[in-house]
């Protein structure tokens, strides 16, 4: 049987972060997978995640199964932290995740139970993932506009007159904040302009938010999805802690449905729970004790926000050394936008040629997209960078 399976092409992020293992170099720098890494080249655990860790071992005495939506109070915690006061409990359902990627899986699922056939819009570009597991479950795609090469900043006017083509109960799925690939990402004003859009479309906003608080902070990051869900009948909200609590290997996501009343957030849980339970049964929970407990006391909260907030503005004084960087070594201010996007990733607009020409000639290794990750450098390789992208003629 096995003789039948074909081949699988290699994830592009996932392969380079192996091409970048094998590389002997030992000047070789990571721009690839979207990981934090602070000065010193670690992603280390958060102090709040290990003074979570050490209570729970102390205090917890079963690991017997939670339920299939995982522990309610978790939910609650993290869903309270994304949607702040517009967090309304009678009209939310809510399962953990197995990772945000879970809550995508699971989310793309739902709507593929509940109006089969349905078209999901996704920006062009977006997180390759995105488009791999809506291949892998067969459903309908169309891609709008988001990112001008040119500007380097969102193409509003394509978006908007792409989402003017979305059909009444199509799915649109977005990226809650730091957009994944391109960091250009939408103003407080144009989330308005599309939650009006969408609505008078009758579509379903599907947010992926996997990176609230490397932006603009907790609460401005979240603005867009909270706008949403203020002005929305329904939508459904994809959430990752793998970033934003540095907990990647312990799979913690949250999927939410927002429903229009409370009948109905009943048989979205209903469903949500029987996904759950069909793909893997009960979620993981290490991660989400670990999220519920740091939200849950107010010391752990604030030194978790207090760490969280230094990554922040670690990645942003990064964004604007290389943007200055750049402008002394191009003579130009052509690479400003570097400083303008927000989130871990920037799309530089090199040519794949570039992108080659910077892992062979100088070992430094970004998605052939030319996305880099702002969190793979430090003060002493953005120097060496900026260098190197303008060595090779971008
Ligand atoms: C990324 O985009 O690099 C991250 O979300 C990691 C991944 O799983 O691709």
């Amino acid at each position: 049987m096995l003789e039948n399976l074909k081949d699988q092409p290699a994830d592009k992020i996932l392969a380079l972060m192996q091409a970048f293992r094998d590389d002997p170099r030992d000047d070789k720098i990571d721009l690839g997978v979207g990981v934090y890494r602070n000065a010193a080249g670690v992603t280390p655990v958060m102090r709040a995640v290990k003074a979570a860790e050490k209570r729970i071992w102390e205090t917890q005495e079963t690991k017997a199964y939670t339920g299939l939506a995982g522990d309610p109070a978790y939910a609650r915690a993290l869903g309270g932290m994304i949607l702040g006061d517009a967090a309304d409990w009678d009209r939310l359902a809510a399962v953990a995740t197995p990772g945000g990627t879970g809550a995508i899986r699971q989310g793309l699922e739902l709507i593929g139970m509940a109006a089969p056939g349905a078209t999901v819009w996704v920006s062009a570009p977006t997180w390759p993932n995105h488009l791999s597991i809506l291949r892998h479950l067969n459903m309908p795609m169309r891609d709008y506009h988001y990112f001008d090469d040119a500007t380097r900043e969102v193409d509003f006017d394509g978006m908007l007159a792409d989402l003017a083509k979305v059909g009444r109960g199509d799915a649109v799925l977005l990226h809650g904040c730091c957009h994944n690939p391109t960091g250009a990402n939408l103003t407080a004003e144009q989330w308005a302009q599309v939650a009006d859009l969408l609505a008078e479309k009758g579509a379903m906003p599907f947010i992926d938010i996997a990176y609230q608080g490397f932006g603009d902070g907790l609460d401005a990051d979240a603005a867009g999805v909270r706008l949403l869900a203020g002005r929305l009948p329904q939508m459904l909200i994809a959430a990752s802690c793998s970033k934003n609590f540095g907990i990647y290997r312990e799979r913690t996501g949250l999927l939410m449905a927002l429903a229009e009343d409370a009948g109905q957030k009943a048989l979205a849980q209903t469903n949500l729970a029987h996904l759950n339970r069909q793909n893997f049964s009960f979620p993981p929970d290490h991660g989400a004790r670990l999220v519920q407990t740091i939200l849950g006391d107010a010391d752990l909260r604030a030194d978790w926000m207090a760490e969280l907030e230094d990554v922040r503005t670690g990645m942003l004084d990064l964004r604007r050394q290389l943007a200055d960087e750049l402008r002394q070594r191009s003579n130009s201010d052509r690479f400003d936008f570097l400083a303008r996007h927000r989130g871990m990733f920037s799309r530089l607009g090199a040519t794949p040629a570039q992108v080659e020409a910077l892992r062979r000639d100088h070992g430094i290794y970004m998605v052939g997209d030319s996305r880099m990750n702002i969190a793979g450098l430090n003060a002493q390789t953005v120097p060496v960078l900026a260098r190197a992208i303008v060595d090779v003629g971008v």
